[in-house]
């Protein structure tokens, strides 16, 4: 089997915390030493023009999310890394994604509806304030995905409603121009710690509580003392459960550090004491990453080289001419080819198959398509997976289709008698 793929964005908008890097780049960097997998990471910075209107911003937090990434050790000759306005075919494929997407999917998306919702309280216009970008951020983030036909995604809860526009998206395209696209699938990592921030709340720049990943040394003490506490004194014991303090301290130490912090805690440490072996534990794992991070941040050229290299490359071995079979697909055609000529330009790598999959419906179907993934029969809905498999074993020992699938339109009964017996000939 091929590798999974695993894909995932980062939107430059913000200057990276404690929280993310528990919460996704250290998991990522983890994940990404496998060998069994094909990982992509990149800075989604079309998206971020959505969310932010200060250009200079985006630049500078494009520089430190590249950094940060680079110093918590991810390794770019090993992964995809790169920048999505580097791949031109994104836009392309969003574009052709976009003429197979109902509106009314893009109407449901949360973050549109919540606009729409809170115009409607104020009682203005629907859409005041609502730009297309805004509208169509959950289709540029299927071209994201598709592009390089991404098997899992790791996403916070909130994303997952994109991801499965993402996966309807492709079933749409895949519908209409043939099997081009993988269905992708959400990881949402449960185990994942959200770190709480400052005020005990979840830390997120939103809500301002948030403790810069390399803020110096000195700030760092100071924002960790900082951190809200309750008022027991020194030598009252104190609850772990809840406590900020003892949640980001776990997130960094090892398990025997977090018990024999746990025990300190029962015994009633001073909050100056924890606060204090919090920083020295924070600090020791961080400033490694952070004296990498300062050199990295201090030559932008080279964060720029290793970007533009990985897009590419990307680009070279996967953008390029997939998008050239899509354009193919869906008629953005050469003039001076007849449609045989090109067909026959192009190698025939693939056999005639049955595919069989189940539907929201609940029922089992089956479908017959073409080496270059066309659909030919279209099988009806089946109770069960067995009674499908079944009308594909009799169809492909020389029963007739019609009792259980119909040709698909502009498909000729020759033409799927030529399909099946090019694969009954195996
Ligand atoms: N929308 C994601 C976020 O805000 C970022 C993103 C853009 C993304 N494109 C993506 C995530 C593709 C996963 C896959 O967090």
């Amino acid at each position: 089997m091929a590798q999974q793929r695993i894909l995932t964005g980062i939107t430059p908008s913000g200057t990276p915390h404690l929280g993310n890097y528990a919460g996704a780049i250290r998991p990522a960097v983890e994940a990404s030493r496998q060998t069994d997998v094909e990982s992509f990471y990149f800075l989604s910075d079309y998206h971020a023009l959505i969310k932010t209107g200060s250009p200079e911003r985006i630049r500078r937090s494009t520089l430190e999310i590249a950094a940060t990434w680079l110093a918590a050790g991810l390794r770019p000759e090993r992964v995809w890394f790169y920048r999505q306005s580097d791949i031109p075919e994104i836009p392309e494929l969003t574009w052709l994604l976009t003429c197979v997407t109902g509106k009314g999917l893009l109407n449901r998306a949360h973050a549109y509806k919540a606009a729409v919702d809170k115009n409607a309280l104020d009682g203005a216009d629907p859409d005041a304030g609502v730009t297309m970008g805004l509208f169509m951020y959950p289709l540029l983030m299927a071209a994201d995905i598709l592009m390089f036909n991404a098997h899992k995604v790791p996403v916070g809860r909130d994303q997952v409603q994109h991801l499965e526009m993402a996966r309807d998206i492709a079933a749409s395209f895949n519908h209409r121009h043939g099997e081009h696209f993988v269905l992708p699938e959400a990881a949402v990592d449960e185990a994942v710690a959200t770190l709480p921030g400052l005020d005990g709340r979840k830390m997120s720049k939103s809500y301002d509580n948030t403790i810069p990943l390399f803020a110096p040394a000195a700030e760092l003490k100071k924002l960790v003392f900082g951190i809200v506490t309750d008022s027991r004194a020194p030598g009252e014991p104190k609850e772990t459960e809840g406590s900020p303090l003892f949640q980001i301290y776990q997130a960094f130490a090892t398990p025997d550090e977090t018990e024999a912090m746990r025990a300190r805690f029962r015994e009633g440490i001073a909050w100056g004491e924890a606060k204090e072996i919090l920083f020295d534990k924070l600090d020791a794992v961080i400033a490694p990453m952070r004296a990498r991070y300062e050199e990295l941040i201090a030559e932008p050229e080279r964060i720029e080289q290793v970007l533009k290299s990985g897009a590419e490359r990307l680009r070279a071995k996967y953008a390029m001419p997939f998008i050239a079979k899509l354009r193919e697909a869906v008629g953005l055609r050469r003039l001076d080819r007849t449609l045989a000529e090109t067909a026959q330009a192009r190698p025939k790598t693939r056999k005639p198959q049955f595919r069989q999959y189940r539907e929201a419906d609940g029922l089992f179907y089956f479908k017959f398509v073409d080496g270059d993934g066309r659909v030919l029969l279209q099988g009806r809905g089946f109770a069960s997976p067995r009674e499908a498999g079944q009308a594909v074993a009799d169809i492909k020992n020389g029963a007739d289709f019609a009792q259980w699938a119909d040709p698909a339109e502009d498909v000729s009964r020759d033409a799927i008698a030529r399909a099946l017996d090019a694969l009954r000939a195996e």
